[in-house]
């Protein structure tokens, strides 16, 4: 594989099988529609830009398949279409992506792959964009000095096509020498965090401990974090954050201490036409994601379960959403107090 976690292979995408890590670093090649759809509701591809390639990807097979002597069945690729945005709801990319090369189904299976091509190199230029904005914002509001930031999820190269988001910012961060620590949450019950985030962070070189998600509170009320960044599946027109499940606990710490928190996403991730976070659809995912750990149960058989993939933040708990077009919402409360005004008050 290359830099990028997604690439187009003679009619298939080829991607790492982010279920193996970090233990196994196994390549999946998805040729057919159903194999796209199984692998996003599975999270082997997860991550609210990369879902959205892949699922564009699933488009540009569909067309092929459903093309017989260069006539395009236009009405059978739109129902395969609908099927690849169904396949999780709460990201908005999802959508965004299969809507935007929706449009070129007419055109046929090559005019489709090369808008989803160009998708694929626009994902990595926008990632640095908002990274880098991000990057800038950050250091405005913290400390002079190396930091310590906490991040919740899977937000790298993973979970986009190339360089990543809040991992972005991290990266753009270290390159210039800001980075004491790297405070990651373990991101209950898939471990995004502790299977992809630390594997990210190591394989970039950038220092890092892993911590369990209930500790990050506390980590806060001890001093240990000067600002947290995280990413979104769906940012709203009024400035609320879905993100997963999780965020919105580290956003009301992080609020309680004063600590900035940034949210890092390409403007994809934006939906102007959701108003709020309670329009948002949450997914939500087998009780088995709950009841066992590493494929043994950990709760008494048949106990039922509440398994939300994630949470809505309130725009008024978010310093700063950034995207590649600069501070889109924010910025308010948390970030304006200062860090050590707030840690006085422990
Ligand atoms: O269920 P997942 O692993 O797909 O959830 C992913 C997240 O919540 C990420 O934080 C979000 O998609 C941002 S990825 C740049």
């Amino acid at each position: 594989m290359d830099d990028s976690s997604l690439v187009w292979d003679d009619g298939a995408l080829v991607t790492i099988d982010q279920r193996g890590l970090p233990h196994e670093v196994r390549e999946l090649r998805l040729g057919t529609v159903d194999e796209i759809i199984e692998a996003i509701k599975t999270l082997a591809i997860r991550g609210a830009p990369a879902i959205g390639i892949a699922g564009a990807f699933g488009v540009v097979i569909a067309t092929a398949a459903h093309t017989v002597d260069g006539v395009v069945d236009e009405a059978r690729v739109r129902a395969e279409a609908d099927r690849i945005a169904a396949a999780r709801p709460t990201a908005v990319n999802l959508a965004w992506a299969v809507e935007r090369v929706r449009t070129r189904i007419p055109a046929g299976a090559d005019a489709v792959l090369a808008e989803t091509l160009d998708m694929l190199a626009e994902d990595g230029r926008v990632n640095r964009a908002a990274a880098t904005h991000a990057a800038d914002l950050v250091q405005r509001l913290c400390a002079d000095r190396p930091l310590r930031v906490l991040t919740h999820c899977n937000t790298g190269r993973l979970a986009t096509s190339a360089f990543g988001t809040a991992i972005g910012t991290l990266r753009v961060l270290a390159e210039r020498g800001a980075i004491e620590n790297v405070l990651v949450d373990e991101t209950r019950p898939l471990l995004q965090g502790a299977r992809l985030t630390a594997w990210e962070l190591a394989e970039a070189g950038i220092p890092h401990r892993l911590t369990i998600d209930s500790a990050a509170a506390w980590a806060m009320a001890t001093g240990q974090v000067d600002c947290v960044l995280v990413g979104a599946d769906r940012v709203t027109a009024n400035g609320d954050v879905a993100n997963k499940i999780g965020t919105y606990a580290v956003a009301l710490a992080a609020h309680r201490h004063g600590i900035p928190f940034i949210v890092v996403a390409p403007e994809s991730t934006r939906d102007p036409n959701t108003a709020t976070g309670r329009d948002i659809v949450v997914e939500e995912r087998a009780a088995a994601e709950v009841t066992g750990f590493g494929g043994v149960a950990t709760a008494p058989a048949d106990t039922e379960v509440f398994n939300p993939a994630f949470d809505v933040t309130p725009g008024e708990l978010v310093t700063a959403v950034v995207t590649e077009n600069g501070v889109v919402h924010g910025t308010n409360s948390a970030a304006t107090q200062p860090v050590s005004a707030a840690r006085a008050e422990l």
